[in-house]
């Protein structure tokens, strides 16, 4: 069997996941690593067995030995690496958001589909089974039509310890500052709870009305050379493509929660609610007669492929596999609605 070479651009934390994940496939081979730290390149590559090591995108392309990429560099690098690996005709698994706003993800995604080759983005939610699981049941008409939804993913890395300290870890720091590329916690988490929502609602927003709130955080509101000015929460009013309307909020501050998502999702017929809490995935309904009763039932959510295993299908089979740049996209475009939307008090956009 022909394995599937794959580099690694980006060996920062996230970094791990991916390889971790690869390294459970058989049909994979993780060839290389970019990262333009040294220090980070040279542990994650010992850590993990990687050979080929690069300090820069450039000379991992030159040599050329590889069919697919991970990247994971941060979000403000992934169009212009994204498009210099599209170039040279390789397969790329990008990490979410797909890019810093909505022309650049397009872009992207033209690219990526001129190119013919396997583009997906690691919406990675969409690996809990309870969440494929709801997406099932609200497909399947068991709710009826969607009519109302509220979603939250809620972090707390402002507010304790566990990940590490804000205040003096880049790999914080950067998500917190607008210059360093972060579109805050809109563009990191709210993503990944737009998508989740979207996703078993089977439907794409379209209007939305938003606020984001920078809180303090520090002395004239710097540390070093990061300005914190990216937001810390995010409140968004929706319409989907189906009709549903609802509220979806993200934060950085909710005290209690590591990192936990909820979402409920209301039809004529019932609801159903996805939990992800302490990294354990549960979905419960409530249809058919039971809405008389107010019964919810647990629903038993069978284990799921990862989005890696799928990519490095969708990379063997020659056939792209979902989440793929083009609905990365298309939630890019919802998020630039967010942040308009927000820059003119909180007007409703139509998406
Ligand atoms: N899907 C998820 O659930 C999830 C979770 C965490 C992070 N992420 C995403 O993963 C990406 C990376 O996040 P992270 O937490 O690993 O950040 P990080 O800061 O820990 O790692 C990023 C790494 O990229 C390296 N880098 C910077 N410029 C580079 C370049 N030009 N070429 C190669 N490497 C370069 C940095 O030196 C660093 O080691 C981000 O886009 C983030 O949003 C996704």
């Amino acid at each position: 069997m022909t394995k599937i070479k794959i580099l690694i651009v980006g060996t920062g934390g996230m970094a791990k996941t991916h390889v971790e994940a690869y390294r459970e496939m058989a049909s994979v081979d993780v060839v290389g690593g970019v990262d333009v730290n040294q220090q980070a390149l040279t542990s994650f590559c010992d850590l993990h067995s990687i050979a080929h090591r690069f300090n820069s995108l450039e000379e991992a392309i030159s040599w050329g030995e590889f069919d697919a990429v991970s990247n994971v560099t941060p979000d403000r690098l992934h169009y212009s690496t994204t498009m210099s690996l599209l170039t040279a005709g390789k397969h790329v698994l990008c990490e979410k958001p797909l890019a810093t706003n909505f022309d650049e993800a397009r872009e992207m995604a033209d690219a990526a589909a001129a190119a013919n080759v396997i583009n997906m983005v690691n919406l990675s939610y969409r690996n809990v089974a309870a969440i494929q699981k709801a997406a099932e049941i609200v497909a399947q008409g068991l709710i009826g039509q969607c009519r109302h939804f509220e979603a939250s993913y809620l972090q707390s890395w402002l507010t304790q310890p566990a990940w590490g300290d804000w205040r003096s870890d880049s790999k914080w720091l950067w998500r917190l500052s607008t210059a360093h590329g972060s579109k805050g916690v809109l563009g990191d988490i709210g993503i990944h709870i737009l998508d989740f929502t979207c996703f078993v609602a089977g439907s794409l927003p379209r209007d939305m009305s938003c606020r984001l709130k920078t809180f303090q955080k520090a002395p004239e509101d710097q540390i070093g050379e990061y300005v914190l000015d990216a937001n810390d929460s995010c409140a968004m009013n929706l319409e989907l493509q189906n009709g549903a309307i609802g509220v979806i909020s993200a934060t950085r501050f909710a005290s209690g929660h590591h990192n936990d998502l909820r979402l409920r999702i209301y039809g004529d017929l019932g609801g159903v609610e996805v939990r992800f809490e302490k990294a354990v995935g549960r979905v419960r309904m409530c249809v058919g007669d039971d809405i008389n009763d107010e019964i919810w039932r647990d629903v038993e959510a069978p284990e799921v492929e990862s989005t890696y295993q799928r990519f490095v299908e969708a990379v063997g089979r020659g056939a792209n596999g979902v989440p793929d740049f083009a609905m990365a996209a298309s939630l890019q475009r919802a998020l630039d609605c967010a942040e308009l939307s927000d820059q003119q008090g909180g007007k409703r956009i139509v998406i």
